[in-house]
């Protein structure tokens, strides 16, 4: 029996879904610590550098992939292009969409934890003493990541409609408003000029240091939800007719905004409390506790606004992870969406306990960074981008013109030639040089 495919109900509702993959633990959580440890403005100036030139054409080719074939990941690099070693992009897309999601749930429990210490409290005392007692414990962690996971599992089982595209069609409003609201308070506490200086001013020696360039082109990546087919996914649930170039437009300069304004509560924040923001991936759990607890009754409430905030941003995006992996077994298997699902939850959850064991439980390291800490820079830095080459390549160098502007819904628009241009050229020409450029930092 072959099942009918779903479809989005709405094009706001894939648009809605669309941003609530992309803006996730990335805008937040990552961002604002790959930022501090990046210097500021450099690492920021090299991020909107590569969301222009790789961002806005790798997005614009995994919907024109997806929609054009109206399949999975794997399957549509197999009709357009069978008995080519293309589809190899579909498969370490679902390969990457275990070894992230792995992870996130572990972080997205984080989240969950947080938000529920503010609902009744908030966090007293040494807030790193909290954190690292916490992440370091053996079950708790797992027990909210199991809570996570459950959530991001309930949302997928429901479908594309009844669960993906409801749920993001209530969350992203939500979360923006949460979010410009906890910008204007935090721009209230003082730190304001120095947060401007510390985002806006370059400092022109980080530019020399290849690391920043690596860290900011994998933020691209991560952040836009890009290499790894989830848009193309997402995408191929629209109608054949739906257009393309405005959407993803309006997703990368949201998605972007969204960055920049948890920016600006994060940082003013920071600095109004003399905090360092190099601290790394905890960032935002061990440093803006400390800013809640000195704010009192009101900060309890921007606790919880804050972390309730993160983890409806992580969701979102989690379940896209899952759609991605989802998408191709039910397929490949011809089983129902509800047990897939179910199955592949457990499964990615379960790959997930040695990130949240590594950090304090058990000690698991590669190559020196925590099993954690690895999964989040080997996907980023280098699975995303590798897939996202994978696909400029394909369809750069496989489409015609006519094709690439005609899929990509650009034909008649006057920036079409110079989109085919960056997706045939640039695009790849500048994700080969960064990724090399890592490989060479590494060695
Ligand atoms: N973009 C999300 C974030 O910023 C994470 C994410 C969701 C993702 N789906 C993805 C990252 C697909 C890479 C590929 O948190």
């Amino acid at each position: 029996m072959v099942q009918k495919r779903e479809h989005w109900g709405s094009h706001w509702g894939f648009i809605m879904a669309a941003m609530g993959s992309a803006v996730g633990l990335g805008n937040i959580w990552r961002f604002s610590y790959a930022m501090g440890q990046g210097g500021g403005s450099a690492f920021l100036i090299i991020y909107l550098l590569s969301v222009l030139v790789i961002g806005f054409p790798v997005m614009l080719i995994e919907f024109s992939i997806g929609r054009r074939a109206q399949t999975d990941a794997v399957d549509a690099f197999k009709k357009i292009a069978p008995g080519t070693p293309w589809m190899a992009a579909g498969g370490l897309g679902v390969l990457a969409a275990f070894l992230i999601l792995s992870f996130y749930g572990v972080i997205g429990g984080w989240s969950l934890r947080y938000s529920f210490e503010y609902l009744t409290g908030g966090i007293t005392g040494d807030s790193t003493d909290f954190f690292v007692g916490f992440i370091g414990d053996t079950f708790s962690p797992i027990f909210w990541q199991f809570i996570f996971m459950g959530l991001t599992i309930g949302i997928v089982y429901l479908g594309v409609q009844k669960g993906i595209e409801l749920s993001s069609k209530w969350m992203m409003p939500i979360l923006s408003i949460l979010l410009v609201g906890l910008a204007a308070f935090s721009l209230t506490l003082g730190g304001a000029a120095e947060a401007f200086a510390f985002m806006f001013q370059p400092d022109w020696s980080a530019f020399t240091d290849p690391s920043v360039y690596i860290s900011a082109m994998g933020q691209a990546f991560f952040t836009l939800s890009l290499g790894m087919g989830a848009m193309l996914t997402y995408s191929s649930y629209l109608e054949p007719k739906e257009r393309l170039t405005s959407s993803a437009a309006f997703i990368i300069v949201l998605d972007t905004l969204f960055a920049l304004i948890s920016g600006l509560v994060i940082f003013p924040a920071l600095f109004a409390y003399g905090l360092d923001p190099a601290e790394g991936a905890g960032l935002v759990f061990m440093v803006l506790p400390n800013i809640f607890e000195a704010l009192g009754g009101i900060g309890t409430l921007a606790g919880f606004a804050f972390f309730i905030l993160l983890s409806m941003a992580a969701l979102s995006s989690a379940i896209s992870l899952l759609e991605v992996a989802v998408a191709y077994f039910i397929r490949k298997l011809n089983m129902s969406r509800k047990k897939v699902t179910v199955i592949v939850g457990a499964i990615i959850f379960l790959l997930g306990i040695p990130s949240s064991l590594s950090q304090g439980a058990v000690s698991i390291t590669i190559f020196g960074e925590s099993f954690l800490d690895f999964m989040d820079s080997f996907t980023g830095n280098l699975l995303l981008p590798l897939g996202g080459l994978i696909m400029v390549l394909f369809v750069g160098w496989t489409w015609t013109k006519k094709e690439v502007l005609h899929h990509g819904d650009i034909a008649h628009n006057p920036l079409g030639p110079l989109y085919f241009l960056t997706a045939k050229f640039v695009a790849p020409a500048a994700i080969l040089v960064v990724l090399i450029m890592g490989m060479l930092n590494w060695l």
